[in-house]
């Protein structure tokens, strides 16, 4: 470790890089060096053209630089902006009902048992290393409406250093399983709980979200309340809207007296600069509008869209209406765990929409990688410390080999970076993703093996 003006440098890369901006959805840098501070932060990237005089600007040896490999390549971290964590343990299975069916006869069910500690810490634990292993830096979670569990779904996520957003889910009425609700009362009063004991961990990158499921299970009293303790408290909102023609309907009939489904939202005072709203596949443009004026951002469940046959969001709409917008995987109605699959549904369903309509503009490779990275962080309200590799941001990354041995896909020849990136964001998985960095701190591999 080498030191610079008291400020030590962590990691030297040297290498190319890739990543999103603003401006450009894919911008490649070729044998540029990055260098992590102690603080996890990117003290610089630079050409790596004169090497020399950058070691000495920077103050670190030759044997301090970290070189990349043929077909290896840097990229930000992967951000999922909406995943169920109590959801995992039977993702792959239960695809077979819409929505409204399939909370009821699989979600809530399992959702009930993690009052149950010794069920969350297995679950919960498995949840984080397996989106840790996809590359999943930065995800946003939804736990069970326990607190305690909740918690430990905080706790976990420090613990392997994944970056989180952390709900603990609300719901007070018109749910069919009798043994898995709260009063409003307990559900406000369990949700400042919630708050206050995960702020007071002091966990530097997991912090609480406040999580009203959606409007069909939380009464009018209990999303004011919510709205307020956001607002007090300067937090996250997440939610669901719009995923299904069935959900619609019944927020319609339930909710008489607003305009829209989003308007439910806005005026109950969820929809701030720092809400993410899943789904989304049947807002109006009028709709759209009203998130582009509040600041309320977009998750894309492409996946979980298509496997419980609730819709498909025209991600092109979203962006026209400069809408902030992100992926999810949505686990469990979504069957992956992985970005990277959510990348590839993102691009069928685009195409798909093609299809449909072949005036349809399809999403490209390169932006659907920036909604994969900046934009997800864009959408959680994390831009200014992750999304790309700015100076000042936390360095959040993934190392990748788009030739590792075992891996799921051959390279035949020389290939530029674009290629690599896009093979490896089409056939790519974790065997290509050899090192996982969350603000500088390398977190796969793991310290020590998982177990089943
Ligand atoms: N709407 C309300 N709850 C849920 C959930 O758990 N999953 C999905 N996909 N939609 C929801
Ligand atoms: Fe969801």
């Amino acid at each position: 470790e080498t030191t610079v003006c008291n400020h030590p440098v962590k990691h030297i890369f040297r290498g190319t890089f890739v990543h999103s901006t603003q401006d450009t959805p894919l911008k490649i840098l070729e044998d540029n060096v990055l260098g992590v501070d102690d603080d996890g932060k990117i003290a610089f990237i630079e050409s790596g053209k004169d090497v020399v005089s950058l070691s000495h600007k920077w103050g670190f040896k030759a044997s301090d630089v970290k070189q990349l490999e043929l077909h290896e390549f840097i990229m930000p971290g992967l951000v999922d902006t909406h995943i169920h964590a109590s959801q995992y343990s039977y993702t792959g299975t239960a695809l077979d009902l819409p929505l409204l069916q399939w909370l009821n006869t699989y979600t809530f069910p399992v959702e009930a048992k993690y009052k149950d500690l010794t069920f969350a810490d297995n679950v919960y634990n498995k949840v984080v290393r397996r989106t840790l292993m996809n590359g999943t830096t930065t995800a946003c979670y939804f736990a069970t409406i326990h607190t305690d569990a909740s918690l430990l779904l905080g706790e976990i996520a420090n613990k392997l250093g994944q970056r989180a957003l952390v709900g603990k889910v609300c719901m007070n009425c018109n749910n069919a399983v009798e043994h898995y609700k709260e009063s409003t009362e307990e559900s406000s009063e369990e949700t400042k709980r919630f708050i206050h004991e995960l702020l007071k961990k002091k966990y530097p990158h997991v912090r609480p979200v406040v999580t009203p499921r959606f409007a069909l299970s939380c009464c009018s009293a209990l999303m004011r309340d919510l709205g307020d303790i956001a607002k007090n408290n300067n937090l996250h909102i997440q939610s669901h809207i719009s995923e299904n023609k069935e959900e619609c309907e019944a927020v319609k009939q339930l909710f008489p007296e607003f305009e829209s489904y989003t308007d439910v939202y806005l005026k109950h005072n969820l929809l701030t600069d720092k809400t993410v709203m899943a789904h989304g596949c049947y807002l109006s443009d009028a709709e759209l509008q009203v998130f582009r004026d509040t600041g309320a951002s977009i998750s894309h469940c492409p996946n979980s869209n298509i496997s419980i046959c609730s819709g498909l969001l025209d991600v092109r709409n979203v962006l026209n209406h400069k809408v902030k917008i992100g992926l999810g995987t949505d686990v469990a109605g979504g069957y992956s765990p992985s970005i990277l699959d959510a990348i590839r549904r993102a691009l069928d369903s685009s195409k798909v929409l093609t299809i449909q309509d072949p005036s349809h503009q399809t999403l490209t490779f390169e932006e659907v990688f920036r909604l994969a990275t900046l934009g997800g962080s864009q959408a959680l309200s994390l831009d200014s410390e992750t999304g790309n590799f700015e100076v000042g941001k936390d360095f959040d990354a993934l190392l990748v080999n788009v030739c590792a041995p075992e891996g799921p896909m051959d390279i035949c020849g020389p290939e530029p970076p674009k290629v690599l990136l896009e093979k490896f964001l089409n056939l790519g998985d974790d065997r290509n993703i050899r090192e996982v960095y969350v603000a500088g701190r390398r977190v796969v591999p793991f310290a020590e093996t998982a177990s089943c």
